[in-house]
């Protein structure tokens, strides 16, 4: 066979024969195959949407398919989360003229690891802004010992890499705002003051303000920049689990209140916090002029143990895959029956820490064989199947 004749016989570009290949295209002194063809074509589709240059859409449908890529479940928050961030960008991209449109900061409530900095995290992702998690409890009002709030604002142009006018758009997350709150509505002598001076010292940040802060590792003189920082289109979440909230919901709904007589306490219904009202963060211990300034409230759910199983295998960078890959690399595959995954998620819920505890539960569970893998392979043990006994009684195969 001369060499002009196999190229044909051949694609050019992997070289597999026309007898193995579904379709073979022959040119002049050149032939393709249909898997290559297929190739290409994905080579190309993605040269073109080019992700990184793209400008993201500040349509709240859009967003929100970013955001169930990442998120499982939580549709009710996701909507409300996406059209609040939709109309916060629309606004800061067209200022209007003669009006002021009001900046709406969010509130997301609900129990832990349920997804709530998750999904401020994504939609910052997806935003392509600064983002960054401050935590409500480390912060102090000025003067006090601590983090004072605009310590944020440093983090924020930090996560910008000193850029001043991206750091003018991020995001800001203020977790566990709950525990800021003082301690009830109408006990003033017992009173948490110090929760409630970070509040204080926080209206005037999530409103909009200049403030003067350092960027760290400036690029010239590290430490000295000083930037003046205007915090008007700064987008804040705030995010807690407001444990106790549902009962005040409940109270309200059913027309009771604490203590107003002892049988409260044995028909005390739970409420549902998608119909927490600004009064019932109130009597939380919020301050109203704080509420006033976070207008959308976003409540998030438990997970289920449906949900559960779903971050384990489905989420991009769940857990399973990751697992896999890690003892992919010492050659072993490794698999979960559907009794196993259950069992996994059953044990998580009893945790209490929502999706958080999915992470010690598959560590736990897969522990004795990561500690082996040594021995697996000089055993020639190249399989891991995971069943319900195995999550219940994790151990070695050898
Ligand atoms: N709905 C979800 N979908 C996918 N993964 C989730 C979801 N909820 C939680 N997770 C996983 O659990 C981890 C913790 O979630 P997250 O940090 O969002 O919890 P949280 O609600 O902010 O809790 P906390 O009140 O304790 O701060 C995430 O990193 C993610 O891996
Ligand atoms: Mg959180």
């Amino acid at each position: 066979m001369t060499e002009e004749s196999k190229q044909l016989n051949h694609c050019s570009f992997c070289g597999n024969s026309k007898e193995v290949v579904k379709k073979l295209i022959v040119g002049d002194n050149v032939a393709i195959c249909s898997d290559c063809v297929e190739l290409c074509q994905e080579l190309i589709v993605d040269e073109n949407v080019e992700p990184e240059k793209q400008e993201p859409q500040y349509d709240p449908q859009a967003i929100k398919d970013f955001l169930d890529e990442h998120v499982i479940g939580q549709d009710e928050a996701k909507v409300v989360l996406s059209v609040a961030i939709a109309n916060h960008y629309k606004r800061i991209n067209n200022p209007p003229k003669d009006l002021e449109i009001q900046k709406g900061n969010v509130l997301v409530i609900g129990p832990t690891g349920s997804g709530k900095t998750l999904l401020a995290k994504t939609a910052a992702k997806y935003l392509k802004v600064p983002f960054v998690v401050a935590d409500a409890t480390s912060l102090t009002e000025a003067g006090y010992v601590g983090d004072d709030v605009e310590s944020m604002i440093t983090m924020l142009l930090n996560a910008a890499n000193g850029d001043k006018q991206l750091a003018e758009r991020g995001i800001v997350f203020v977790d566990e705002i709950d525990k800021i709150a003082r301690k009830g509505e109408s006990t003033s002598i017992t009173r948490d003051v110090s929760g409630e001076g970070v509040q204080q010292a926080l209206l005037k940040l999530v409103e909009g303000t200049v403030c003067r802060v350092a960027s760290q590792g400036g690029r010239k003189h590290p430490g000295t920049d000083m930037n003046e920082i205007d915090t008007k289109n700064i987008l804040f979440i705030a995010g807690g689990a407001f444990v106790g909230l549902k009962d005040i919901i409940g109270n309200r709904i059913n027309g009771t209140s604490i203590g107003f007589n002892a049988s409260v306490k044995d028909t005390k219904v739970e409420g549902d916090l998608g119909k927490v009202g600004p009064e019932d963060l109130t009597k939380f211990g919020l301050i109203p002029e704080f509420i006033g300034r976070f207008t959308t409230t976003v409540s998030i759910k438990e997970l289920s143990k449906e949900q559960l199983i779903h971050i384990l295998t489905d989420v991009k960078n769940n857990y399973v895959a990751q697992y896999k890959y890690l003892l992919k690399l010492d050659g072993i595959e490794l698999t979960f029956t559907t009794e196993a995954l259950d069992q996994i998620a059953e044990n998580t819920l009893k945790l209490k820490t929502g999706a958080r505890g999915l992470h010690s539960e598959i560590e736990r569970v897969l522990m004795p064989h990561m500690f082996h893998t040594k021995k697996y392979r000089e055993n020639d043990i190249k399989v891991i199947n995971i069943d319900r006994d195995n999550v219940l009684e994790p151990k070695a195969l050898i």
